[in-house]
């Protein structure tokens, strides 16, 4: 990194139309430190109109074009992550599913790869994951060349067509070339169906203790665990979730894992359901469960913030995160557990007015299991690779927020592509707004009130909102404040932003489509609140170069 440029003045600017003025904030001169960073590219990223389409997110995974809906197969092997996705490439809505692949070696850029499972005969390909069969249990490969095993639903219309409710049943294919090629097991599917029409989304990992592998299973309104010795043959273990949690919709892509408390090392096990509808502010969401698995069943902790029937706890309270799940086979010396998640919402994934694409992928994030009061909890946060996006940064300390400061040209670049590290001091004030916004007057906002222990995210005025009623509206998520002191990070991309709230105790995704982007920022508040710190970074883009 290259410091180039130091001690800028911050001018702060009072916008009436955006917030009432009481008093003037004051205008404190800070250093703000514009530094340079090489940036990093994606091969082959030469064209400068390559991602560039209105709306098309510069530091998200999305597919060049066509629909995208899930990630499913996540696996890491021999210093590559690969993600696949559900993906139909002849149109930019849902249809015949196939599983889209791109690889990374750093969880940042990312390499489209072709298609690596088509539909066939036995259906269209749902969601599911991948393994690495390190001892070659399913004898696929050998134990030199381990195979790479995906596991996944079929979903034969030619069935549903017939009435029946068998129609969806689990298969697996397996690549011997690092995820490159793949080819189908013979004898699919794997796992029939017992008669129910919602059987889908098997997630595997292998259970050490007893040596076999563990399916979890979204079955309609639970969860079916299953077991297999190789894959290939798979018994019926338990089900979860009756009456448990969320039900507003039918359960999908559920996550089963250890996770380890940092500061106790005490192993809980995570389970994470998504539920679609009846999301915490309508359509898509997911919650999760904090537990014991015993190679069996999974049982509910008494630690866990979670009272009874109606209870549930959301991995994140914005529109925009589902169906996400967790990496396969993380080297034990990194041991961290990676989510990804689809950032988008049934209620208008299909509408939403990009082309020629739909949809894209949340950052990577780590999830960690933290105990507050004795009550375990998931918190998450980016992954820290995703730092090297920094472009200029400016950093800004002890600014008493007076009533609205609005970083304008002040930071030396644009708001469009952010991310923004804010530490505040509320001095019982008990309130605060962030605002994004660009010229037309349209914004998205994010603001907190202590007295009503919530956070909201506006889009009511995020620009374009009329492709589907509802859209553009207020968001809710109950939260209660530790003490005085608030730590926000957002990413802000083009068209969607990611909030994590005191190191990711409270998240927020949503996305949004301004007629222009958003390119500036403001913080309002009550008089008495100050800015402990700032950081404010240019995020660059994973796709082309020079910017
Ligand atoms: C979740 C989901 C899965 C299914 C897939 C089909 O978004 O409905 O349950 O496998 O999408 O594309």
């Amino acid at each position: 990194m290259v410091l180039t440029n130091c001690l800028k003045s911050v001018n702060i600017v009072i916008m009436p139309n955006i917030h009432k003025v009481t008093a003037l904030g004051i205008v404190f001169v800070l250093s703000v430190c514009l530094t340079e960073q090489k940036g990093t590219f994606s091969e082959g990223a030469t064209l400068t109109d390559y991602y560039a389409e209105p709306y098309r997110p510069q530091f998200h995974f999305s597919p060049s074009e066509s629909w995208m809906n899930d990630p499913n197969g996540m696996v890491y092997y021999e210093g590559e992550y690969h993600l696949f996705y559900q993906y139909y490439p002849d149109s930019t809505v849902w249809g015949p599913m196939h599983w889209g692949h791109a690889i990374s070696t750093d969880l940042v850029h990312w390499e489209h790869q072709p298609i690596a499972l088509y539909p066939d005969s036995l259906g269209w390909i749902f969601s599911g994951s991948a393994v690495v069969d390190w001892e070659n249990t399913s004898g696929l490969g050998t134990k030199n060349n381990p195979p790479l095993v995906a596991i996944y639903t079929y979903h034969s219309m030619e069935v549903e067509k017939t009435g029946r409710d068998d129609f969806q049943t689990q298969g697996i294919a397996y690549s011997l070339d690092k995820g490159r090629s793949w080819t189908k097991y013979a004898g699919n599917p794997v796992l029939r169906n017992p008669g129910m029409r919602d059987f889908r989304d098997p997630k595997v990992m292998w259970y050490e203790r007893e040596q076999k592998w563990i399916m979890t299973l979204a079955v309609k309104d639970h969860i079916s665990f299953y077991s297999s010795p190789d894959l290939i043959h798979w018994g019926f273990e338990s089900d979860f979730g009756d009456g448990l949690g969320a039900h507003g919709g039918v359960w999908e892509c559920p996550d089963l894992f250890p996770l380890e408390e940092g500061s106790s090392g005490e192993q809980k096990w995570v389970l994470l359901v998504s539920i679609n509808s009846g999301g915490p502010n309508g359509g898509s969401g997911t919650q999760y469960f904090i537990g014991d698995f015993d190679g069996k069943a999974f049982h509910l902790s008494e630690k866990f913030a979670f009272a009874g029937p109606g209870e549930v706890v959301w991995l994140d309270y914005g529109t925009d995160n589902y169906a996400g799940v967790t990496w396969s086979d993380i080297p034990s010396d990194d041991n961290r557990r990676i989510f990804i998640g689809w950032m988008s919402n049934w209620q208008y994934a299909q509408v939403v007015p990009t082309h020629p694409w739909r949809s894209a992928m949340t950052l990577p994030r780590e999830l960690r299991l933290v105990q507050r009061h004795g009550v375990f909890e998931l918190q998450s946060l980016p992954v820290e690779e995703v730092n090297q996006l920094y472009g200029k940064t400016a950093s800004l300390s002890a600014i008493p927020v007076g009533d609205s400061i609005v970083f304008t040209d002040s930071l030396g670049f644009k708001a469009t592509q952010v991310m923004l590290d804010l530490d505040l001091d509320l001095k019982g004030a008990g309130s605060f707004e962030i605002h994004f916004f660009n010229s037309m007057g349209e914004r998205v906002s994010l603001n907190y009130s202590e007295q009503d222990r919530l956070y909201y995210f506006d889009r009511e005025d995020s620009g374009i909102t009329d492709f589907k009623d509802g859209f553009g509206k207020v968001h809710q998520a109950p939260y209660m404040l530790e003490n005085e002191k608030v730590n926000i990070k957002i990413w802000k991309d083009i068209s969607a932003m990611e909030v994590f709230v005191d190191g990711g105790r409270l998240v927020l995704t949503e996305v949004f489509f301004p007629q222009i982007p958003f390119d500036q920022v403001s913080i309002t508040a009550p008089g008495k609140v100050m800015i402990d710190r700032l950081d404010v970074s240019e995020v660059k883009s994973i796709w082309r170069k020079n910017e």
